[in-house]
């Protein structure tokens, strides 16, 4: 019997589902996939992901929407966004905004002059047990201290260095 659409798109979130967890946690990544292979997350979607989540439609949605905004400005290479919604404001984003802007050398709604970093403030991306939340582009990191943003930092320089030996040794060949 052949399937429908719909009935593919809800076997594709179930195996979504079951590769992250069925946790609160999945509900990005699953999000992210959706919409990199139907470019879009319509209701329906959203609806079968809230229902496998075992969560409120309307938290899938507030993740829809964030990732709608997601890619509308020009930015630098990394663009990092730390949640400011009550939770996350509250578990100490100020903490680690200060952190991010000391060791940037930039304000938030700023890109350094190499164009390398943006900072950028978003809203509450679904983790808010597990604040403060930021993304690094589409990598999600919980629980950021001070501490943890020189790591984070650290993870992306070291792959620029990664990037400048690839070139070096396509020049080579
Ligand atoms: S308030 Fe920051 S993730 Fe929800």
């Amino acid at each position: 019997m052949l399937m429908t659409g719909r009935e593919r798109l809800a076997g594709e979130i179930q195996a979504l589902a079951e590769k992250y967890g069925k946790q609160h946690s999945a509900l990005i990544p699953i999000v992210q996939e959706i919409k990199q292979k139907y470019r879009q997350v319509d209701s329906f979607a959203m609806q079968i992901i809230a229902d496998q989540l075992g969560i409120h439609p309307v938290e899938v949605y507030s993740v829809v929407s964030f990732y709608a905004f997601l890619g509308s400005q020009a930015q630098g290479k990394y663009i990092i966004r730390l949640c400011r919604t009550i939770s996350c404001d509250m578990q100490g984003k100020d903490r680690v905004m200060r952190q991010l802007e000391n060791d940037l050398g930039i304000k938030f709604g700023e890109t350094t002059k190499d164009g390398k970093f943006s900072l950028e403030w978003a809203n509450c991306m679904g983790m808010c047990d597990q604040g403060p939340a930021l993304l690094v582009n589409e990598k999600l990191h919980t629980r950021v201290t001070p501490e943890k943003v020189h790591e984070i930092l650290e993870e992306c320089r070291r792959s620029f260095g990664v990037h400048a030996t690839e070139q070096k040794e396509v020049h080579l060949v």
